[in-house]
């Protein structure tokens, strides 16, 4: 054990990269944006702690809506415009789409939002998709909030000409949206970065989860686990029962069966549920379980949005043995239609998420 921790003391988010990077020179360039990921989940989570000290003006609202419908908080606008400019100015983004940005952002064209050129490298791009913000309703109470992210590959032919100017673009514009409509199985990459007691950023390259956790005292991510793993079976379920009446039947029948110990274990659960999607998959991927926002009678697609929240978080999972799924679905294999759909969610430990696969298969 000892050679092991030894292997992996000390190794930083950055030179995890690097050495990928020599490993599979493909890749190079996707260490260029996971150096500005790293920065930017430094810089959000800097942001998140002090806004709840006295001087701070960063908590409540923004006084706007965004385009979900919700009442924007300030940090939502912050770490959205910090994560963008982070991404941007790695000159290896084509597109960019965002929980609160209405429409895709093309980034290869002249960026009408900022005068200066971005200097856009030769060389692969790619599409990132994010919630610069997860779970943000919590953040004013200092609970636990994240940052996802799924990195695409760009498809070259979705340039829009820098000289267009309003409808000129729409055609162009068309064809961004559809860069960034890509099902899950696409990803080349996911990340989430969890601010809670530690700083925590959970990555996969499609070989593995690795989690790294923030050391203060140095400034750096540091390998914490590597190649993790989620349990196979576990009693925690993770859902807001509020909803348990508009849910399908089968889903129901789930939920009944762990609380009356019914189940396939035969054992009865405990349910934690913080309402953050990144708390709450973390600790299922590490305790294992199930965590879930199905759909309901009242929104048949559920809460989380597809792209930036089911997917890369799918993906994730995946990568750790786990299963994803909307009940009938395998989530990753779902091609977004529109850049903000919603999607049912269930995800954790394979043995238990089959139940909820078996219920839906049996209705
Ligand atoms: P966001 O803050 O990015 O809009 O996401 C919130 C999501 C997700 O983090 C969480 O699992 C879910 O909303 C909680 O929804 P409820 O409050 O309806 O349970
Ligand atoms: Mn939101
Ligand atoms: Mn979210
Ligand atoms: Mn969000």
């Amino acid at each position: 054990v000892f050679d092991e921790v030894c292997e992996t003391t000390g190794v930083t988010l950055s030179r995890f990269m690097n050495e990928v990077a020599m490993l599979n020179p493909e890749l190079k360039e996707l260490a260029i944006l996971f150096g500005a990921i790293d920065t930017a989940c430094k810089a959000i989570t800097n942001l998140v702690k002090r806004s709840q000290l006295p001087s701070s003006e960063t908590l409540g609202y923004q006084g706007e809506v965004n385009v979900q419908g919700e009442d924007q908080k300030k940090l939502d606008v912050i770490t959205n415009d910090l994560l963008k400019r982070a991404l941007r100015f790695t000159g290896r983004l084509g597109v960019l789409a965002s929980e609160e940005e209405d429409v895709p952002v093309d980034l290869i064209g002249n960026d009408k939002s900022d005068s200066r050129d971005i200097l856009i490298e030769e060389g692969e791009k790619y599409v990132a998709v994010f919630d610069p913000l997860d779970g943000s309703s919590n953040v004013d109470a200092g609970i636990p909030t994240g940052t996802i992210i799924g990195i695409y590959e760009h498809d070259e032919n979705c340039v829009v000409d820098p000289d267009c100017i309003g409808d000129d673009c729409s055609e162009q514009e068309a064809q961004c949206l559809a860069n960034t409509l890509q099902p899950g199985t696409n990803l080349v990459a996911a990340a989430y970065c969890l601010y809670s007691s530690s700083t925590i950023l959970a990555l996969t390259l499609g070989n593995g989860v690795y989690m790294f956790t923030l050391d203060e005292t140095i400034g750096e991510f540091v390998l914490s686990k590597p190649n993790v793993k989620i349990p196979d079976d576990a009693t925690i379920y993770s859902f807001n029962e509020a909803n348990l009446e508009m849910w399908d039947a089968p889903m129901r029948k789930c939920v009944e069966s762990w609380r009356m110990g019914t189940g396939k274990s035969g054992k009865t659960f405990s349910s934690r549920y913080i309402g953050s999607m990144v708390g709450d998959v973390h600790r299922t991927l590490l305790y294992g379980g199930v965590f879930g926002y199905p759909g309901d009678t009242k929104n048949p697609n559920g809460k989380l949005r597809l792209l930036y929240e089911g997917a890369p978080m799918s993906f994730i999972m995946e990568q750790a043995g786990g299963i994803s799924t909307t009940g009938k679905k395998r989530v990753m294999e779902i091609t977004p239609e529109v850049v903000h759909q919603r999607v049912p969610v269930i995800m954790g430990s394979k043995n238990v998420v089959q139940e909820v696969i078996d219920a839906y298969a049996a209705e």
